[in-house]
């Protein structure tokens, strides 16, 4: 078959690298090939191909991963900059060989209207080192917003919280949750504690330690929630997707269920475990849902290699140390991640836990899957020319100073883990490699194909 050759030159060849490919027959095969790439698309992937390029990179050692995504993060802003913003939390995301940012609502003000979601969007412009969308927030009042906020190129759904966690977006009345799951055409995200539950767990327990950060977040209000959430989008026939599942139960609800939800995990849930995480790190490992015993990681590992998980997320949850240090519990929950969750992925991979392409079949066709996107997430003619290249031997050791993060810490500091973000292109454009930012903030907006 005749190729179809530009006459001009092309920006960039990446020749003879060993490249993860999916197709819908074949599935994921680590082949050696040729990627050619050209005005921010990919225009032909296989061997000895011919082009002339601007850049031709070549590194024998480094594998071409299709551009990674991470369909949970909260970057802050507006209103909690002194946490994060989305150029230091997009220039960790970078850092971390993630290509790709879905963004949560539950900044100050909340994203829960169309004008609140464009002003996110008008920020993010020439300022965020990787791609992104936002997610709109639903709150008790804002059902009139759903449609429209929904209606975004750019948004990948809503999201909503069950349970109370950081900031003021809570969603506790069946009515509620109701009016904005009949509004829905995009799949409905939810943080799925109950609040109910949580409440009463709370004024029971009075807790004081953050060893009983599980107890109070129990796994009953988990589940409880999660089924409200998953019966009630059966009733109305929508789709609705669990956010950091962290339960056997949930696991084992969820997968007779998986016509209708779809789940995500955490790479914290799958690596650190109660009670030891909380003997060694305090409230630095306080996230919500909790951080639970070695049960419910097994249960959560047996999710991901069963292929029942969906998706895999950071929930990159930043606070300040300062914020963190508060007695608990006012210290608030949450845990940096979008810089750490690939090498700790990474060095999972390394260590039998799951294989390298269902590391990547997590954070692209499950996420293209859950939300529809468009042209990312597979090495094809066609698609965005975003791409993660990892060097899976590499020894190194995580360190909080390496951290883009404003909050500079990660629960994981210390830890040697073998796997390393190499180089990351975004666009077609080098933008960083061992180490160095080579190029400004490039990121663009990513789109739905299930948009109006
Ligand atoms: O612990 C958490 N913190 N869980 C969430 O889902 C929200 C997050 C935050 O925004 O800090």
């Amino acid at each position: 078959m005749m190729r179809y050759m530009p006459k001009t030159v092309i920006e960039l060849l990446i020749k003879n690298m060993k490249s993860l490919l999916w197709s819908p027959q074949k599935g994921w095969r680590l082949e050696v090939t040729d990627i050619a790439v050209d005005q921010g698309k990919i225009l032909d992937v296989g061997l000895g191909l011919s082009y002339v390029a601007h850049k031709e990179l070549h590194f024998p050692n480094i594998v071409v991963l299709p551009g990674l995504i991470d369909s949970q993060v909260h970057f802050r802003e507006p209103g909690y900059e002194h946490k994060e913003d989305l150029y230091s939390g997009s220039k960790a995301a970078l850092l971390g060989g993630i290509t790709t940012v879905f963004e949560m609502p539950n900044t100050n003000p909340p994203t829960i209207t169309r004008q609140l979601l464009d002003d996110k969007f008008n920020r993010a412009k020439g300022r965020m080192f990787v791609n992104y969308a936002f997610y709109g927030g639903g709150t008790k009042d804002n059902a009139s917003s759903i449609c429209d906020m929904e209606d975004h190129p750019s948004c990948p759904g809503i999201k909503v919280f069950m349970g109370s966690s950081f900031g003021p977006m809570l969603i506790d009345q069946e009515e509620a949750l109701s009016q904005i799951l009949q509004r829905t055409q995009k799949p409905l995200t939810v943080h799925a504690e109950d609040e109910t539950i949580l409440q009463k767990n709370k004024s029971e327990l009075n807790p004081n330690s953050v060893i009983q950060h599980p107890q109070w977040r129990s796994e009953e209000s988990c589940l409880s929630a999660t089924k409200r959430a998953v019966n009630l989008a059966r009733q109305l026939n929508k789709r609705v997707h669990i956010l950091h599942v962290t339960t056997a139960q949930e696991v084992e609800f969820l997968r007779q269920n998986r016509d209708i939800a779809t789940f995500e995990v955490l790479p914290q849930h799958l690596t650190l475990y109660a009670p030891d995480c909380y003997h060694e790190l305090g409230t630095l490992a306080q996230q919500n849902p909790p951080i639970r015993d070695k049960n419910h990681q097994e249960a959560l590992w047996r999710a991901v290699n069963n292929g029942w998980v969906t998706t895999l997320g950071s929930d990159h949850a930043p606070h300040t140390l300062e914020e963190k240090k508060r007695p608990y519990p006012q210290s608030p929950s949450g845990i940096p991640g979008v810089q750490t969750l690939l090498p700790i992925m990474l060095d999972h991979v390394n260590h039998n836990r799951l294989s390298l392409e269902r590391l990547v079949d997590l954070m692209t066709i499950g996420v293209i899957r859950v939300f529809n996107l468009k042209n990312k997430g597979i090495i094809r003619p066609g698609f965005d020319a975003d791409f993660t290249l990892v060097d899976l031997n590499k020894m190194w050791t995580i360190d909080n100073k390496d951290m883009a993060s404003k909050c500079r810490w990660t629960p994981f500091h210390g830890k040697r883990v073998k796997g390393a973000v190499f180089a990351v292109i975004i666009g077609g454009h080098l933008c960083y490699q061992e180490g160095e930012i080579l190029t400004e903030p490039m990121g663009q907006p990513a789109y739905f194909s299930n948009t109006k």
